[in-house]
């Protein structure tokens, strides 16, 4: 093949295409901001209509001589420039992965979300909490129905037919069933002694029922812990000694409680214990009916005529009792000043009590 371009002509190509090179052309490819800004650069320098491309293609019309002089030179511009573009290529690819990387970043420090999870509702602990106190104290655990008969609830412990005491537990009878639904948990002391003999130290928790009206102190349901200790020569005193050291364990020393005399069929002598009110300390207040004390539980020495009635000899032994209000130890050890908040299944309520599961 005939040279078609003179070697001259290709020189001077050649070297306009090289300074235009240095004089800054090639200084953009290494400022590129991004791979799209570099691309485009690449098809102006290196594309195949770019000068470059252009002069190396046109080394064949050049005579064969001219042509293995020049060409390598040719050649190794080309390589330099190409070198520069993966240069920034590397660079610019290399900043890519890192910003995604940081965009994707997972933090491991961070603390974790915290899953939903059920808590357990403050009249549960507080039973807990009452029933761990007595079983510390050597009491055992024991249980009864809700559907009771007339005779556990009532006439073994001393409640005859006709007792004014009945008027007092307003009672849900069940219709067409001799059964009726607790009143308290006096009957499972009637259901322990039955079932072994004496000596005897139980707690029994549970749910008891009352028609009753519902106020800020007062609920249908509600909850109590009721204790009976028989055994021989047990009297008022040692009932004394049990509620305040469990008093005190449960609610502290510096919580001011009183023994007011009382009355219950099935104990002689009666005590009702009460605490200073925890809303008003004792000033007096709708939550206390303005006497500045709050109930928490009824005790008494047991009454001879209930060991009878179970067939333990009274003679031989004696015991005391008692049945606390769990609802009204929740209040007081949570200052609930309503008894209703505990059953409405408000949220807002009941997540205010989550430091209270261990
Ligand atoms: N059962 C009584 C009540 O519910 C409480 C009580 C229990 C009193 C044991 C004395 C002894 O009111």
């Amino acid at each position: 093949m005939e040279p078609t371009t003179t070697r001259d002509a290709w020189q001077q190509a050649y070297a306009r295409v090289e300074s235009g090179l240095r004089a800054g052309g090639v200084d953009v490819i290494a400022t590129a901001a991004s791979l799209e800004e570099l691309e485009g650069r690449r098809v102006e320098f290196l594309g195949r209509s770019s000068a470059l491309t252009l002069l190396l293609k046109d080394l064949k019309n050049l005579g064969l001589d001219d042509r293995r002089e020049l060409g390598p030179q040719a050649q190794a511009l080309k390589a330099a420039v190409e070198q520069k573009f993966a240069l920034r290529h590397a660079e610019l690819e290399n900043a890519a992965d890192g910003a995604a990387l940081q965009k994707d970043a997972v933090d491991l420090t961070l603390p974790s979300l915290r899953p939903p999870r059920g808590r357990l509702h403050p009249l549960t602990t507080t039973l807990s909490a009452i029933a761990d106190i007595f079983q510390r104290m050597g009491y055992s655990w024991a249980e009864g129905p809700f559907a009771e008969d007339e005779r556990h609830n009532f006439s073994a412990l001393n409640i005859p037919d006709d007792h004014p005491a009945r008027d007092s537990h307003d009672t849900f009878y069940l219709t067409g069933l001799p059964l009726l639904l607790r009143t308290h948990t006096s009957t499972v002391q009637i259901r322990a002694m039955e079932a072994q003999q004496p000596p005897i130290r139980i707690v029994c928790p549970g749910r008891v029922f009352r028609h009753e009206q519902i106020d800020a102190t007062h609920s249908a349901v509600f909850h109590q812990v009721e204790g009976l200790v028989v055994d021989q020569n047990v009297g008022f005193a040692d009932l004394k000694g049990h509620l305040q050291t469990f008093l005190e364990s449960l609610l502290g020393k510096d919580t001011k409680t009183r023994f007011r005399p009382s009355y219950f069929p099935f104990t002689e002598p009666s005590t009702e214990v009460d605490a200073k009110c925890f809303f008003c300390s004792g000033a007096g207040c709708p939550s206390c009916k303005h006497t500045g004390w709050i109930e928490l539980l009824g005790a008494g020495v047991v009454n001879p005529k209930v060991l009878s009635n179970v067939g333990w000899d009274p003679e031989k032994w004696s015991g005391f009792a008692f049945g606390i209000g769990v609802e009204r130890v929740a209040m007081l050890l949570h200052g609930v000043p309503d008894i209703r908040d505990f059953y409405i299944n408000d949220l807002r309520f009941l997540r205010q009590f989550d430091e209270d599961i261990a």
